[in-house]
């Protein structure tokens, strides 16, 4: 749901997007983080870590790259160890390869699943104390994530505070 448990914009991060393409090639830095099934995943740090947490105008947790390999399902949960997440998707959207968040309500017959609509390049807030689902069914297709933790604010105060203009620092420069 649209404002509910998630929002999507058209915010890029346009002065670091080349260097964040460039980063995520980097094979080696990747491990499999502990969720189950695994995905693989590359922290960020150093000059594009310092610039996300300038661009984005609250305490950001956690910083990296997410792998979701071909044909694997994450299955519905919540996150452990943060609250709202900016997520960026960096490969080509795909009918195949569907994050979902679930609106569960009293009544069953009310529970709706929703998909996430993740543009390249775009900031997605999302809501993962609500439940969500990451699906590719692609055979050969990995899908390519930016996701940034957040522990202090929740979906709504993120929410607030995009509303207000002031959640990014869109005049930023980069300096490599
Ligand atoms: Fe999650």
């Amino acid at each position: 749901m649209r404002d509910e448990m998630f929002c999507d914009t058209d915010i890029e991060p346009t002065n670091i997007l080349k260097y964040l393409y460039a980063k995520s090639q980097e094979d080696y830095t990747y491990y499999m983080s502990p969720a189950v099934p695994p995905v693989l995943r590359s922290d960020i740090t150093g000059s594009l870590r310092d610039y996300l947490s300038n661009f984005i105008n609250i305490p950001i947790a956690d910083v990296g790259f997410l792998k979701t390999l071909p044909n694997s399902f994450y299955p519905i949960h919540k996150d452990c160890f943060r609250i709202t997440a900016l997520n960026m998707l960096m490969t080509q959207p795909s009918e195949e390869c569907i994050t979902s968040v679930y609106k569960i309500d009293k009544n069953p017959l009310s529970n709706k699943k929703i998909k996430v609509p993740y543009q390249k390049d775009k900031f997605v807030i999302l809501d993962v104390m609500s439940f969500h689902s990451v699906e590719n069914k692609s055979s050969t297709i990995t899908r390519l994530l930016l996701s940034i933790g957040i522990k202090t604010h929740s979906f709504s105060q993120v929410l607030d505070i995009y509303r207000s203009g002031k959640l990014f620092n869109l005049n930023l420069q980069y300096e490599a």
